[in-house]
């Protein structure tokens, strides 16, 4: 089946009609519904399938064993997300391999298809725990008591979708397994939108980290209490966006984002307790995005302290820059016959799996330069073209 295909296949599921796009999130009833699709067409591929300890899925062409060359991506989305941003690399891959056979290629090494258990930390707030938990980058204690909005944890999410989160945690001998590691993605900003190239390699990501700053205050009647007796945590919230946004102009190429913010208890006629927001920083550069996390602390504290309200931060995940594997980029490059290589701000498994094994991504031309919304896109003939590229790359690796 054509990759276009397999994204028709997949279009109802986990679509939101509150928020328009998709919210698939892991362990959720979506995410079921396309694991179980993966697997389905991953056996009618002629493909081995096999759960990890971590709930990411292989699917093995030919018996599991060193030195494979593995590609794939996420099947789970940011809330409110596009249809790309994952599942266009795992349908990629199957199509990849469905070419491959097609032509009669034999692998000379192991080749799988992988699809990790979640990217987005849209419900448990850690981006890339399948390949964190994979390769050791996240203690599974306390990945285990990671909760969601509603409190639930991950532990307990992953025994209802059948999987024993005792068994989670650092999996050496799945990821000896990997020789090399390619994604194939849509592409996140405008970087082909000007060229004629539908598909490019990718440089290297942004140092990027998340943050929980939590402003406690006084809860009280927004009609009863004059202004000067408040402890509003809402003042110093709004002054640590318009913060991070003025930080982050200040410093060279980096970005802050505040795009959740939780009031308790949230209602229009009170005053709120507390409120909770989180902080996206990205800066390229080790120790960069702490500088910038810093002086947004300052400013937070500062705005806390002036409305009597208490702050406190805490980092929930942080990656460093990411340079990918040159030698694999060059292999990649040349049988593609020269594409441009991007740099992106966009996190990826890859860039997890980049510490341990040679990883590289493959981007497939935006024509909007949205994502992360219902405006991501990706022409057809550009996600054939993307997935015709992966098979090219894949026949040079596994050859
Ligand atoms: C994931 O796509 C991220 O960059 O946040
Ligand atoms: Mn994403
Ligand atoms: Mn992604």
């Amino acid at each position: 089946m054509g990759v276009n295909q397999l994204m028709a296949e997949i279009a109802g599921v986990g679509k939101d009609a509150k928020r328009g796009g998709y919210s698939r999130h892991v362990y959720d009833y979506a995410d079921f519904e396309l694991r179980d699709w993966f697997i389905d067409q991953a056996l009618d591929t002629g493909l081995d399938v096999h759960t990890d300890r971590n709930g990411n899925i292989w699917a093995w062409w030919g018996s599991p064993g060193a030195g494979a060359v593995v590609t794939g991506s996420h099947l789970d989305s940011v809330p409110g997300g596009g249809a790309y941003d994952g599942p266009l690399g795992v349908a990629s891959a199957l199509a990849a391999v469905e070419i491959l056979q097609g032509k009669g290629f034999e692998p000379a090494r192991p080749l799988a298809v992988l699809v990790f258990a979640e990217e987005e930390g849209g419900r448990f707030g850690v981006p890339c725990l399948g390949s964190r938990l994979l390769t050791g980058a996240i203690d599974p204690d306390r990945a285990r008591a990671l909760r969601d909005a509603d409190g639930v944890t991950l532990a307990e999410a992953a025994v209802k979708a059948g999987h024993d989160p005792k068994r989670f945690g650092a999996d050496p001998e799945s990821l000896a397994r990997i020789g090399c590691f390619v994604e194939l993605h849509v592409e996140q900003g405008r970087g082909l939108i000007e060229t004629d190239s539908p598909i490019a390699t990718g440089s290297s990501i942004i140092a990027h980290g998340r943050y929980r700053f939590s402003f406690s205050g006084q809860g009280n009647h927004a009609g009863a209490t004059r202004l000067t007796d408040r402890h509003d945590p809402m003042l110093p919230a709004a002054a640590m966006i318009a913060a991070a946004r003025r930080s982050a102009a200040a410093m060279p190429d980096a970005r802050a984002t505040v795009g959740r913010l939780v009031p308790t208890p949230g209602g229009t006629n009170v005053i709120a307790s507390s409120v909770d927001l989180w902080l996206d920083a990205r800066v390229a550069g080790t120790g960069r995005t702490a500088a910038l996390v810093e002086d947004i602390t300052a400013a937070a504290l500062a705005a806390a302290e002036a409305e009597g309200c208490a702050l406190t931060v805490t980092e929930e995940s942080y990656s460093d820059d990411v340079v990918f594997d040159e030698t694999l980029r060059g292999r990649m490059d040349k049988v593609l016959g020269g594409v441009p290589a991007l740099p992106t701000g966009a996190g990826h498994d890859a860039g997890i799996l980049a510490a341990h094994v040679p990883s590289g991504m493959l981007y497939v031309r935006n024509p909007t330069g949205i994502s992360h919304a219902p405006d991501e896109f990706a022409e057809p003939a550009d996600i054939d073209s993307g997935a015709a590229g992966l098979a090219r790359v894949l026949e040079e690796l596994a050859g």
